[in-house]
């Protein structure tokens, strides 16, 4: 932190934003917002341009959000067939499989081959515009084409990562009334198998409404079958057609819903449009990123998330870029695999999780020197904040000391990085996102909602002033919610539900989410989600989640859970518990620990003092604060005493 900022490297010294170029697009898109747009709008193909730029109310009573009203576009034009005049036989995808053996690369023009025989078999099946339709799918190019297929046809895609269990993807199906699913026999996960279309089969028991089910055969594995549910893909690309016209969408038509957990209740469907999402993605892929067009982009998320549908597909693929998709794990089959796929691919921009990285730093170095790594310019961070011996460690020792890290700072809700580095045109501190996006406005507040001074040194709480195109606009079916959880905070402004400081030279530092979501190795879940899994079963009375520092994945999940009388725990229960979590959720929210405890601390008027239970978590059980305020005090002496190390 006392360290001076590392300065822009030669290497980005012609950058395409300069310090000086940031200062006054920075400012150009502050003070003239519709000349700024109107210039990035051009990003982006239009079959008719808007006339408007945007129309945003985030007052409570009347909240709307709309950019590009007028303009019509279609996402997968924009992604593929607009580069064919000069990128046809560009590698559009290099798909990485789970063994090091399995890889090959996806020109433009077989781009869109696939996307075209894949929409017209979503349309032989009944998709039409407007539906909605559930992927569940391993990391595998069909993922990327079936998103894709739905935008040309004006589907709306809800992706649900393969690490939520069929109770949690039934959920998800219901929610926004899916009819179709898109699956695999199986994924592959470090030479482990994942049983996708067996998880499918398993929720639709609880969501009865899906007409059809469509899976790629990956594996081979035998499978399941429905007859008249259930088709192969294979078999219906035969006799489908390889043209499919893309459908004139409007800016503000639903793109794709993505669940994201939040402080309360069930996991919300986070709704992104057509063509702020598109302008936004694109824009800042290719800022934050500098994008050259002879780069080979590596963004090493899963599609499963928003980090993979703006920075493996969208984003990239609006540009013409060549994205590199990877279906196994960082750490298999050995500690070098990420680097072993960078000299392979000749990767020259590397985009990956703070959890991956400090998960490799344990291997030390030779895994990482093991490899030419000459290819790489530029290293990204995402997802959760970076500490800065990680983030070290990855510049100095991952890039050599020659490639900037840019530590993106964005969330499902945002569509596209809005706090990050431009490499060009800022000198780095390790672990800080740095500076605002252009049309960013951050600001902080303290807990009554007061603005802190735009100057100085400063700590609160993160809210944005304005929009901005790549913005959320809804809570899938439930407007209300969407108004109740970003805007009634802090009326008037958008709360993020982080904690961040601004040093006195205006950089940004996230300190993490100050609501009741956990960061487990940068994936999102709700406490209250968890709990509730905790209570559903039978030998429960009461349970209360937190997160704790964790060393490898940044938070982990610790479980007070209060036992109905008359039940004794044991090591079987305590067992029980974690599978309980892992069938509700699914393998991503697998408690790392489970206290039971004969009561919670609790207010006198019933509240549970969850700083009180993340404390003793946390292991700083001398600093509780004051406890003058709990019902019976006594309760804490007992957390101590039963906490697990
Ligand atoms: C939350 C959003 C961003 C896409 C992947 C996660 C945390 C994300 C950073 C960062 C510090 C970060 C925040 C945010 N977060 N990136 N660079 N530095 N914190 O998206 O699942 O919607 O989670 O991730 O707490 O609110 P998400």
């Amino acid at each position: 932190m006392t360290d001076a900022p590392i300065p822009v490297p030669a290497s980005f010294k012609d950058a395409r934003i300069t310090p000086e170029r940031y200062a006054e697009l920075y400012q150009r898109s502050i003070a003239d917002p519709d000349g700024f747009w109107c210039e990035e709008l051009k990003r982006v193909d239009w079959i008719r341009a808007p006339s408007q730029i945007s129309d945003v109310s985030f007052d409570r009573d009347d909240l709307h959000i709309r950019w590009f009203e007028d303009g019509v576009l279609n996402v997968a034009w924009n992604c593929i067939d607009r580069h064919l005049p000069a990128r046809a036989s560009k590698p559009a995808l290099i798909w990485e499989g789970d063994h090091p053996s399995r890889h090959h690369a996806i020109t433009y023009a077989q781009l869109y081959d696939h996307v075209c025989r894949f929409s017209n078999v979503l349309k032989g099946l009944g998709v039409r515009k407007g539906d909605r339709v559930t992927l569940y799918m391993p990391m595998i190019p069909e993922a990327a084409y079936a998103m894709l297929a739905c935008a040309r046809i004006g589907a709306v895609h809800s992706v649900v990562f393969g690490g939520f269990s069929p109770e949690a993807l039934a959920g998800r199906i219901r929610d926004c009334e899916s009819a179709f699913v898109i699956t695999a026999d199986e994924g592959v996960r470090g030479g482990k198998p994942v049983p996708l279309k067996a998880n499918v089969d398993a929720a639709l028991e609880l969501a009865p409404g899906v007409k059809a089910v469509l899976s790629v055969r990956h594996t081979g594995a035998d499978v399941g079958w429905v007859e008249g549910r259930d088709h192969w893909l294979h078999e219906r690309l035969l006799d489908a057609d390889a043209h499919c016209a893309p459908e004139p969408m409007n800016a503000e038509d639903p793109l794709f819903i993505l669940y994201t957990s939040g402080s309360t209740g069930k996991p919300k469907g986070v709704l992104h449009t057509t063509g702020g999402y598109l302008v936004w993605a694109a824009m800042t892929h290719a800022y934050t990123f500098d994008h050259r067009e002879d780069d080979v982009f590596w963004c090493t998320a899963d599609v499963g998330w928003v980090t993979g549908h703006s920075y493996i597909v969208y984003g990239p693929l609006a540009n013409g870029a060549t994205s590199l998709m990877f279906e196994g794990v960082p750490t298999w089959p050995g500690p070098d695999r990420i680097w072993e796929v960078v000299a392979k691919h000749k990767v020259t921009v590397l985009y990956t999780a703070p959890t991956a990285i400090r998960a490799l730093m344990r291997f030390g170095d030779e895994p990482v020197r093991a490899h030419d790594r000459s290819s790489l310019r530029l290293l990204g961070s995402v997802g959760e904040p970076i500490n800065p011996e990680a983030w070290r460690w990855y510049h100095q020792v991952c890039g050599e000391g020659r490639c900037p890290v840019v530590d993106t700072w964005w969330q499902t809700e945002t569509g596209g990085h809005l706090i990050t580095p431009l490499p060009g045109a800022h000198a780095l501190k390790p672990g800080s996102a740095s500076f605002p996006m252009f049309g960013v406005r951050p600001a902080l507040v303290d807990n009554e909602g007061n603005r802190l001074p735009e100057t100085g040194a400063q700590e609160g709480n993160l809210v944005l002033l304005g929009s901005w195109p790549g913005q959320m606009r809804t809570v899938y079916g439930d407007h209300q919610r969407f108004i109740d959880t970003y805007f009634s905070t802090y009326p008037g402004m958008y709360f993020t539900g982080d904690g961040a400081r601004r040093d006195a030279d205006g950089y940004w530092w996230i300190t993490g989410r100050v609501d009741d979501v956990l960061n487990i190795s940068g994936h999102r879940l709700g406490t209250a989600e968890i709990e509730s899994a905790l209570v559903a079963h039978e030998a429960v009375s009461e349970a209360a989640v937190v997160g704790y520092p964790h060393d490898i994945k940044g938070q982990g999940i610790y479980c007070y859970v209060t036992l109905a009388a008359g039940r004794e725990p044991d090591a079987a229960l305590e067992k029980a518990l974690k599978d309980q979590v892992r069938k509700e959720i699914g393998p991503v929210a697998s408690p790392d620990a489970i206290q039971f405890a004969p009561g919670l601390p609790k207010t006198r008027s019933g509240k549970i003092m969850r700083r009180i239970l993340r404390k003793i978590a946390e292991g700083e059980t001398g600093a509780l604060g004051d406890t003058s305020t709990l019902a019976d005090p006594g309760v804490v002496d007992s957390l101590i005493a039963g906490r697990k190390g």
